[in-house]
C-alpha cells in the first residue's frame, strides 16, 4: 500500500520574504524530449525535479537515453538525435502525467518500434481521443480503450505518416505538441490550428535546437525536414507554482512577497490578468528573456480583491490556475463568474466539481456550471475537503487556509509530488502554518 498525505492547515497568517519556486513544469517534460532527440549533448538547469518531468525522463532512459542527474535541477542529455530512439523492453509508465502520455503519443506514433504508454488511475481516465483520432488521420495506428483512454497502445509507423492541416477543436497544447512532435517524422507538412492561444514552449524550444517551425498567426507547421541541434537550457520556475503564492499574498492582510526567475511567457501569464482584473497588486519587474523564454521577478502585496466575470480569452492562458482563482473569488468582494472553461473537467481531476464541492464544505457559496462556477465571497470556514488526488486542488485549499477561521484538513495530497515536492517546506517558511502527515 502506497502512503496517503493529509495535509493540516491552521486559520490564518501571511505570506512574506522572497522565494524561488520550482522550474516549469511545460518546459521541463519538452527539455528532456528534445534533448534526447537532438544530437551532441544538452545541458539543462532548473529541472523540475517532481513526479511528472521525472516519468518523462524515465521513459526516455527506457528507450535507449544516457541522461545524468537530476542533480540540484542539472541533467545532462546524450542526445541520440531523431532516429536513434530505441524499443522500451517494458511498457512506459506515466504515472500521473497527460503531458508525458499525450507528447508521446505523437512522437512514438512515428518511430520504427512499438510501445505501450500506461498512467495511474486518473491518468488512465483521461480522454487519449484528442490526440489518437488526428494522429489516426496522419497514418498512427493507435490503440485506445473503448472509452477512448490508457493504456495506449502504439504500433510504429516509421516513414507512413503523412502531414495533416488540423484545426483544434479545443485550445490544447497537449494536442498541438504532439501533432507537431509526430509532423518531424511525417511526409509533407503538419499544420495545426488553434482556437486561442495556447502555450508554446514546443514551438519556442524546438526553434532553439534549431528545427524549423513556421508560426503565421495562429497556425503552426512543421516538416519532417531538420534535425535538433543539441542546446543548453535554463529553465524558469513555473508560473503555475508560483500561483499558489500569488493567489496567498494577494488574499492575506499584510502579505508582501517576491517571487525571483518566474517564466512570464504571455502564453501562461493569465494568472495575472485576473488577479490584477480583481484588483491584486503584483509587480513584474527584471523583466529578460532566458533561453528564449522571458522571466520576471514578481512582487506582490496584499490588496482587497473585487469580483469580476473572467474573460473567456484569459481561460486558456491561466488554464492550470483555476483551482487557486476559485480561492481568490471567495474572498473577493460580490460575485466571481468562470465561463469557458470545461476542459477544467477533463484535468487531473474534474476541477470544477471537486473545487465547488471542497469549498461549499468550508461554508462559501460556489456553484458549478457546465463550464465553469459562480462564486459569491464570504467567510471561508473550517473542515475536511479531499483533493481526489489532484495536485493543485490540495494546493488550493492550503492556500484558502490563510483566510480561514478555523482549520482545515486536505485529504489526498500525496500528488503534491506530481509538481511541486517543495510546496509544503516553502509554504511554512513563507508563513502557511501547514503540517502533513503520512498515513500507511
Ligand atoms: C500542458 C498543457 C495544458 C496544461 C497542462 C500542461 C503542456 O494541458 O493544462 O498542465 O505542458 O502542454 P491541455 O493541453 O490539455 O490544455
Amino acid at each position: 500500500m502506497s502512503k496517503s498525505i493529509t495535509f493540516q492547515v491552521q486559520p490564518g497568517g501571511k505570506l512574506q520574504g522572497e522565494a524561488r519556486v520550482p522550474g516549469d513544469k511545460s518546459m521541463s517534460h519538452r527539455s528532456i524530449m528534445l534533448g534526447s532527440l537532438a544530437e551532441g549533448v544538452t545541458h539543462v538547469k532548473g529541472f523540475l525535479e517532481a513526479e511528472d518531468a521525472l516519468a518523462t525522463l524515465q521513459a526516455f532512459r527506457d528507450m535507449g537515453v544516457e541522461i545524468e542527474g537530476p542533480v540540484n535541477g542539472e541533467l545532462t542529455i546524450h542526445g541520440v538525435g531523431k532516429h536513434g530512439l530505441k524499443a522500451p523492453k517494458n511498457d512506459l509508465y506515466l504515472g500521473n502525467s497527460g503531458t508525458s502520455m499525450r507528447l508521446l503519443s505523437g512522437l512514438l506514433a512515428g518511430q520504427a518500434f512499438n510501445s505501450v504508454l500506461t498512467g495511474d488511475k486518473s491518468l488512465s481516465g483521461r480522454p487519449m481521443k484528442r490526440v489518437t483520432e488526428p494522429l489516426a488521420t496522419m497514418g498512427a495506428d493507435i490503440k485506445t480503450t473503448e472509452r477512448g483512454t490508457a493504456p495506449l497502445h502504439i504500433t510504429g509507423r516509421a516513414g507512413q505518416l503523412t502531414g495533416i492541416d488540423y484545426a483544434m477543436p479545443i485550445a490544447s497544447a497537449q494536442v498541438k505538441s504532439c501533432l507537431l512532435l509526430a509532423g518531424m517524422y511525417a511526409q509533407g507538412v503538419t499544420c495545426v490550428t488553434e482556437p486561442a492561444p495556447t502555450r508554446d514552449h514546443t514551438e519556442r524550444m524546438l526553434a532553439g535546437f534549431n528545427y524549423p517551425v513556421k508560426q503565421e498567426g495562429n497556425k503552426v507547421s512543421i516538416t519532417a525536414e531538420g534535425s535538433l541541434t543539441a542546446a543548453d537550457i535554463d529553465v524558469p520556475s513555473d508560473i503555475s507554482s508560483a500561483a499558489f503564492f500569488l493567489v496567498g499574498a494577494s488574499i492575506a492582510p499584510g502579505s508582501d512577497l517576491l517571487l525571483k526567475h518566474v517564466g512570464i511567457n504571455p502564453t501562461r501569464t493569465g494568472i495575472i490578468d485576473i488577479l490584477r482584473l480583481m484588483g491584486a497588486n503584483i509587480e513584474v519587474l527584471n523583466e529578460r528573456t532566458v533561453g528564449g523564454e522571458p522571466v520576471a521577478d514578481l512582487h506582490v502585496v496584499y490588496s482587497p480583491l473585487k469580483g469580476i466575470d473572467i474573460p473567456e480569452h484569459l481561460v486558456p492562458l491561466a488554464i492550470d490556475e483555476f483551482p487557486v482563482l476559485f480561492v481568490a473569488a471567495a474572498c473577493a468582494e460580490g460575485q466571481t463568474r468562470l465561463t469557458g472553461a470545461e476542459e477544467l473537467r477533463v484535468k487531473e481531476s474534474d476541477r470544477i466539481q471537486v473545487m465547488a464541492d471542497g469549498l461549499q464544505i468550508l461554508g462559501v457559496d460556489a456553484q458549478p456550471t457546465e463550464d465553469g462556477m459562480i462564486i459569491q465571497s464570504g467567510p471561508i470556514g473550517g473542515g475536511e475537503v479531499i483533493s481526489h488526488g489532484d495536485h493543485r486542488i490540495a494546493m488550493s485549499f492550503s492556500i484558502a487556509g490563510l483566510r480561514a477561521d478555523a482549520p482545515i484538513t486536505i485529504r489526498d495530497c500525496e500528488n503534491v509530488n506530481t509538481s511541486f515536492p517543495e510546496f509544503r517546506d516553502l509554504a511554512t517558511r513563507l508563513g502557511l502554518n501547514l503540517v502533513c502527515r503520512e498515513e500507511a
